[in-house]
């Protein structure tokens, strides 16, 4: 049974799960707000957090796990999201690899996986997950690669909405979780994952710091790597971590 802890104003989320497991806090508890003074999102960057507008929560976890099993948790936060999104919203969710949510081809939710080492242990893993839900417009940067529930939907703002969100996202990540947690792969869920996967089939731009490339998404691994067939035809696995992928014509 999860523990879930609704605030209204935070620096960020995924600092009151560290601050939880500072205090011996152990897994399975999940902490949301209404307000984010400093939400971080991915490499360094801002997660614009207003009040009231989107969702933000995250989820404390003490795995047994090596360390190189953690960004799958990011993979099974991006699963979790797609169901919940589903079942509460009934938007048809996909995934951009590894783990960002788009609807319609535009980015949906974001997630940011922390992990804390004592040597080569895990003593905490907190997964970050921001959703927007009731935005009407965003910043011009991001205007033409986000989205919201409201802009799908029409939905106005609506705090039933918001709680139903949060607890199935707390519900499917426990499936998910299980399974990455048993298997320390995607085994479980690959070919689900793979169904929902934007990328699948498409060409993409691999932004390897070594030298960016076109390629054809053919497939992923079970450790959650991206497969790829470059223009020149030889297969390539992509790792998450250490390399983005964009769609050549946009975002995904
Ligand atoms: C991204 O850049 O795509 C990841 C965004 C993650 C945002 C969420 S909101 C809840 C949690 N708290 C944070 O400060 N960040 C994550």
């Amino acid at each position: 049974m999860y523990t879930l802890d609704r605030r209204e104003e935070v620096t960020s989320t995924n600092d009151v799960c560290k601050e939880m497991a500072a205090k011996g806090t152990e897994g399975k508890y999940a902490c949301s707000a209404m307000e984010q003074t400093k939400g971080r999102g991915r490499l360094g960057r801002t997660w614009v957090s207003e009040k009231n507008v989107g969702l933000y929560m995250s989820i404390l976890e003490r795995p047994h796990f090596a360390p190189e099993v953690a960004p799958l948790l990011s993979v099974a936060a991006g699963m979790a999201v797609v169901h919940a999104v589903k079942e509460v919203a009934g938007l048809k969710a996909q995934l951009k690899w590894p783990n960002d949510v788009v609807v319609n081809g535009k980015k949906l939710c974001g997630i940011l996986a922390e992990m804390e080492l004592e040597g080569n242990h895990i003593e905490y893993v907190v997964v970050g997950i921001g959703v927007n839900l009731f935005h009407k417009t965003f910043p011009e940067e991001i205007k033409e690669t986000a989205t919201s529930i409201s802009l799908e939907t029409g939905m106005e703002e609506n705090s039933m909405f918001r709680e139903k969100m949060e607890k199935s996202i707390v519900k499917w990540w426990e499936t998910y979780y299980n399974q990455v947690l048993q298997d320390k792969s995607i085994r479980g869920f690959k070919e689900e994952y793979l169904g929902l996967l934007a990328n699948y089939k498409e060409k993409v731009r691999v932004l390897d710091p070594a030298g960016e490339y076109t390629a054809t998404c053919i497939g992923v691994d079970e450790d959650g790597s991206l497969l790829v067939k470059t223009e020149d035809r030889i297969e390539k696995k992509v790792r998450s971590g250490e390399v983005s992928v964009r769609g050549i014509y946009g975002y995904v």
